[in-house]
């Protein structure tokens, strides 16, 4: 069978991170990544009544002859009617199908005729066994059609590879670019990853290359919802009454520009908070639980890891790397690196948020190539 794509999509509680390698003279080009919230809408009628200079302002998707606006559109758009991509019960589901055609189509996926995907999905390691298959069935095979924007989509999954999240992005050190096994691969002995979602926290130690299922742990509700995202729309709600209607989701596109930010003079910026015509100062609130959040995973995970001894490394991963990275590495500073240094750049300097979905990526292009 002959793929015309390989492609990972991680949908998460918070965010959907999609990668995609094209298959071209044989040749996997270089991969292209995308990111948006797992958050949708229903578009009832025609328009959503809000005027034309609004209306432009949205891509639309039709899936299964509805309409839906999608991720930070929904945010600037609508606080009403949100569906939410959270729950044990999500994976395979039809949301769980919406949210990948979505992000195949983000990516060009089969704009031009009918493309055949192999396909990398995942699910948190808790879940994995239960899971896997159902997930698998409700994918495989599927021929989908969506229309995002003004173009129509098609592709077909040809193949579905469902990985435990948190593990997957121990691929990215395993394999290289192109799928093939690293010998260099510098995270020999223990490894712990940390995956920090926006509600869940895996904690997975890999000893050798293998994880070991004894010292692997999920926190419910202990990610970037909990110590960040909603102390910091309380603090938002409390500063003035102009500040009530404000939602997670305006904190998350904030917090997205903070991680993004190059300098203090961006991480400042990003944490002002504009919200009809106000602005709030929300910059020592994030600095406050970003440094809760930390001590927190020090005396809860690592402390169950005897503060580490015997670890080599730490490879913090998800969104909340991003946050938490500084201050873990002021904390131990032999075992946490920067994403640009040893033994990260072996990976190739993946940006933590993406490591999942390349760890998947690389594994199905092994498959592939063999
Ligand atoms: N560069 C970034 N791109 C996207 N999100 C980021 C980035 N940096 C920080 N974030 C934050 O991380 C969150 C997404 O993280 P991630 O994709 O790891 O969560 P998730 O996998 O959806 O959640 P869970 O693991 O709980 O299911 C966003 O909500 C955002 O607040
Ligand atoms: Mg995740």
């Amino acid at each position: 069978m002959t793929y015309t794509h390989i492609a990972a999509v991680d949908a998460g509680n918070g965010g959907v991170n999609s990668v995609l390698t094209r298959l071209q003279d044989d040749k996997f080009q270089t991969p292209q990544a995308d990111y948006f919230p797992s958050v949708r809408a229903v578009v009832r009628g025609k328009s959503l009544g809000l005027g034309a200079s609004q209306e432009l302002q949205y891509t639309p998707v039709e899936w299964h002859s509805q309409k839906y606006i999608i991720g930070d559109d929904v945010t600037r758009i609508t606080k009403q009617g949100l569906d939410r991509f959270i729950g044990k019960d999500r994976y395979g589901s039809e949301f769980h199908q919406f949210l990948v055609a979505v992000a195949l189509a983000r990516l060009g996926v089969g704009g031009k005729g009918e493309a055949n995907v192999y396909l990398s999905l995942f699910c948190p390691p808790g879940y994995f066994a239960d899971q896997r298959e159902t997930i698998k069935q409700a994918f495989m095979g599927k021929s989908v059609s969506i229309q995002y924007g003004d173009k129509l989509y098609q592709f077909r999954y040809g193949n579905v590879a469902v990985i435990p999240e948190g593990q997957a992005a121990l691929f990215c050190f395993n394999l290289n670019q192109d799928g093939s096994p690293n010998e260099k691969n510098p995270l020999y002995g223990d490894v712990l990853f940390l995956d920090s979602g926006v509600y869940t926290l895996d904690a997975v130690l890999v000893s050798d290359g293998k994880v070991n299922p004894q010292q692997t742990a999920s926190y419910s509700d202990k990610g970037i919802d909990f110590f960040i995202r909603k102390p910091l729309m309380q603090a938002a709600h409390e500063s003035s009454r102009e500040f009530e209607g404000v939602t997670e989701d305006d904190i998350d596109v904030l917090i997205r520009q903070y991680a993004q930010a190059q300098d203090d003079q961006g991480r400042w910026e990003a944490c002002n908070l504009y919200h009809g015509g106000y602005t709030v100062d929300l910059f020592s609130v994030m600095q406050r639980q970003i440094a809760e959040y930390t001590k927190w995973i020090n005396n809860n995970v690592l402390a169950r890891y005897d503060g580490l001894r015997g670890i080599r490394h730490v490879v913090l991963v998800g969104g909340g790397a991003s946050l938490i990275t500084p201050l873990m590495i002021e904390m131990y500073p032999d075992k946490v690196k920067n994403s640009s240094e040893p033994p990260h750049y072996a990976a190739g300097r993946i940006a933590p948020v993406n490591m999942n979905a390349y760890g998947g990526l690389r594994v199905a292009i092994a498959k592939v190539r063999t």
